[in-house]
């Protein structure tokens, strides 16, 4: 299998591309718009063809490449059914399955992060978007997040997993590459909490700033810009 795990240093996201074999059929999670021209070279050296572009919810950290590379490969644009951005190809429902070539990824719905938040469980790794970081959570003070529908995600889905299954978010900020659900259940600080009360009284008094591209990468996440109509936005 093929799975190479990209890093933005700007938004600390990573970025995965997924695909069985040179030759085959790829899917990318998370892109991050800025880095299309390393994306396609990592494709075109591997002989991969693109496909499917997921993202695991609508960022507010940085704009999503997802439209980009469908301007350059044609690929599907994949969201879960709640989100609201307008350019969308397939919305999943809960539980449905996306595959390419020789792989397969179930959609979770794990809202709380934000409300169209999904993971993706494939075999043996579940890419938990921010619903669940490595040692930490997704923050829920905006884009309709819910810490007590994030609570729900993460201890009546995430954490239902085997516990050794590996987590691979869409951000890290302190070099961590994945993590298991064994090892957060245990050892992550925001999950020692006995009540959904608990937890909520622990998210809702984060007090954290907005990220910095939050107006920029929002508005253009919905709208689904490109490069070219992002630069032009920005003149
Ligand atoms: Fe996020």
């Amino acid at each position: 299998m093929i799975f190479e795990q990209l890093f933005d240093t700007k938004s600390s996201t990573y970025t995965y591309i997924i695909s069985s074999g040179k030759g085959r059929e790829a899917l990318i999670i998370d892109p991050v718009i800025e880095h299309t021209d390393e994306y396609i070279k990592v494709l075109e050296s591997l002989e991969l063809k693109l496909v499917k572009v997921i993202d695991t919810h609508i960022h507010a950290d940085h704009v999503t490449g997802l439209n980009e590379l469908n301007k350059r490969t044609n690929c599907t644009r994949i969201m879960g059914e709640n989100s609201k951005s307008e350019v969308i190809d397939i919305k999943l429902k809960d539980e449905e399955n996306v595959s390419i070539e020789n792989i397969n990824l179930k959609a979770i719905y794990t809202p709380g992060h934000t409300d169209c938040s999904y993971s993706y469980l494939m075999k043996d790794r579940v890419f938990t978007g921010d619903t669940l970081l490595i040692n930490g959570t997704g923050r829920t003070d905006f884009q309709n997040g819910s810490a007590h529908e994030a609570y729900e995600s993460l201890f009546g889905k995430l954490l239902k997993l085997p516990e050794e299954t590996l987590v691979y978010p869409a951000h890290d900020y302190n070099g961590k590459k994945n993590s298991t659900i064994g090892s957060e259940k245990n050892n992550n600080p925001r999950l020692q909490v006995s009540s959904k009360e608990e937890y909520a009284e622990i998210m809702d008094n984060l007090n954290l700033a907005n990220p910095k591209m939050m107006d920029v990468a929002v508005p253009a996440n919905l709208k689904g810009l490109t490069l070219k109509e992002l630069k032009n936005q920005a003149l």
